[in-house]
C-alpha cells in the first residue's frame, strides 16, 4: 500500500470531528486574550539588531568576568540548559549571598512590557544593567566592566562590528544594548501557538479543557497577551491575601518602586510561559509544584476553590505552553591579557 495518499474514510472522519466546531469557538475567544509568539526575532525600540550584536551580546551573557568575581554570568541565574532561570527560591549570587527574589526566565523576557516582578525597568536594556551593579548579583562598577572589555582586543573588535557608526563603542550603553539583542533571539514557540494559528491537533482534549477552564474563571483578565503576562500589576492577594509562607512582608512590590500605599504587594502578572520548567513559583520562590501555584491563584486572586479536576486540567494546558528552545552554541570568550582586572571577592565601591 502506498502511504502517501490518505484514505477518503479517514478524511471525511476528520471533516466530521465533533471538536472541530467547538476549537473555532474556544480559538476566537483565545485570540481575543492572546498573541501567537512571532515567527522572526521583534524589532526593538532604539536598538537594529544584526548578526554581530546578536553574537557580542551572547558573549557577554555568557561572560563570568562581566562579574566582579569572575564567577557569574547572566546564565548563572538565567541558565538556558534548565528553562531560562536558576531553579532556585531565590538565586545566589556574589560572596554567595541570597537575593531577595526567585529569578525569572529570560526566555521571551522580550514581549514583557516592563522588567522585573515589580515592574521597575523599562525594556531589556535597562534591565541589562541592574544585575551586573546588584550587590547581590555581579557586584561590579560600569568603569570595571569597560576596563575588563577594553582589556582585550578582541572585545573591542566585537564591539566594532557591533556599532560600526561609533567611534568609541566600548560603553556600558552598548554592552546592555548587545544584551538585549541578544535576549531578544530567545523566544520559543510552543503547541499553543501552533493552535491560536489554526491546528486543531496542536493541544490534547484536556489541554483545550484546560484553556477553557482558565479563561472561563478569569485568570486571562491579568494573563493575556503574547506571554500570558509581564504587562499589567496587580496585588498579590487581590482577594484574599496569601500567608507569609507564600508571600513574606517585608517585599511589598511595586510599592519600593512608587512609594504609593495602593501598591502595597503588587506585582506585575507574570509571564506564564516555559511556566511548567521553572518551578519554585512566585517572587518568593516558595511554591514548587505549580499545581499548588494554580490553587493559590484561583484563592487570592479569584476568590475560587477549584475542582482537583478543573486544576488539572488548567496545569496540562499551562504545559502547552512550553516551547522550542533555541539552539544554543556555547560560546568562545575572549582570553584574558596582563591588564585584565582580577577577579575580587570584595564589593568594588561604586
Ligand atoms: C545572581 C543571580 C542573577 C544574575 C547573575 C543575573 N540575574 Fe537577572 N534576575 C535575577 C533575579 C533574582 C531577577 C528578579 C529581580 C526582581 O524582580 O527584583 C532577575 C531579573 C531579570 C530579568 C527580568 C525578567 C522578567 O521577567 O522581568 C532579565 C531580563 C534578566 N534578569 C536578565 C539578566 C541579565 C542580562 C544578566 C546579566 C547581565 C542577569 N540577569 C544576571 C537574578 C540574576
Ligand atoms: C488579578 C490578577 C490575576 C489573576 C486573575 C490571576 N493571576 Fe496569576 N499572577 C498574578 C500576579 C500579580 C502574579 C505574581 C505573583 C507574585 O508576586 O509572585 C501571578 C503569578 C502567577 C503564577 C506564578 C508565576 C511564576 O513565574 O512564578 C502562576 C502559575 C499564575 N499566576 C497562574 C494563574 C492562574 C492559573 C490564574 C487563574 C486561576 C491566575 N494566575 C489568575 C495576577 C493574577
Amino acid at each position: 500500500m502506498r502511504l502517501r495518499s490518505v484514505p477518503p474514510a479517514i478524511c471525511v472522519a476528520l471533516l466530521a470531528s465533533p471538536t472541530l466546531g467547538q476549537d473555532t469557538e474556544l480559538r476566537e475567544w483565545a485570540n481575543e486574550m492572546f498573541t501567537p509568539v512571532p515567527a522572526t526575532v521583534p524589532a526593538l525600540n532604539d536598538n537594529i539588531v544584526t548578526p554581530e550584536k546578536i553574537d557580542l551580546g551572547k558573549a557577554l551573557f555568557f561572560d563570568p568576568r562581566m562579574s566582579a568575581s569572575g564567577v557569574f554570568s547572566c546564565n548563572s541565574c538565567h541558565n538556558l540548559a534548565t528553562g531560562g532561570d536558576d531553579n532556585m527560591p531565590t538565586s545566589i549570587g556574589h560572596g554567595w549571598q541570597m537575593g531577595p527574589r526567585n529569578s525569572p526566565t529570560v526566555l521571551n523576557s522580550v514581549f514583557n512590557e516592563a522588567q522585573f516582578w515589580d515592574g521597575r525597568a523599562a525594556d531589556l536594556a535597562e534591565q541589562a544593567k541592574g544585575p551586573v551593579q546588584a550587590g547581590v548579583e555581579m557586584a561590579n562598577t560600569p568603569d570595571n566592566v569597560i576596563a575588563t572589555l577594553m582589556s582585550m582586543p578582541q572585545y573591542v573588535e566585537w564591539f566594532v562590528a557591533a556599532f560600526p557608526d561609533e567611534d568609541s563603542p566600548v560603553t556600558f550603553d552598548n554592552f546592555a544594548k548587545a544584551i538585549e539583542a541578544y535576549e531578544a533571539t530567545l523566544i520559543t514557540p510552543a503547541p499553543f501557538d501552533a493552535w491560536l494559528n489554526g491546528d486543531d491537533r496542536a493541544l490534547t482534549d484536556e489541554q483545550k479543557r484546560g484553556l477553557e477552564v482558565f479563561l472561563e474563571a478569569g485568570c486571562a483578565t491579568c494573563h493575556n497577551g503574547v506571554n500570558l503576562g509581564g504587562n499589567g500589576y496587580y496585588p498579590f492577594g487581590l482577594v484574599e491575601r496569601p500567608g507569609a509562607d507564600i508571600l513574606p512582608e517585608d517585599d511589598k512590590g511595586r510599592y519600593q518602586v512608587t512609594e504609593t500605599a495602593s501598591d502595597e504587594y503588587v506585582f506585575r502578572a507574570s509571564p506564564l510561559r516555559n511556566i511548567a520548567l521553572t518551578a519554585p513559583y512566585f517572587h518568593s520562590g516558595l511554591v514548587w509544584d505549580l499545581d499548588t501555584a494554580v490553587e493559590v491563584m484561583a484563592s487570592s486572586q479569584l476568590g475560587t476553590d477549584l475542582a482537583a479536576q478543573e486544576t488539572t486540567a488548567i496545569v496540562a494546558f499551562l504545559t502547552s505552553l512550553t516551547g522550542e528552545i533555541p539552539e544554543v552554541v556555547y560560546p568562545i570568550l575572549p582570553p584574558e591579557t596582563s591588564s585584565t582586572p582580577r577577579p575580587t571577592g570584595e564589593v568594588i565601591p561604586n
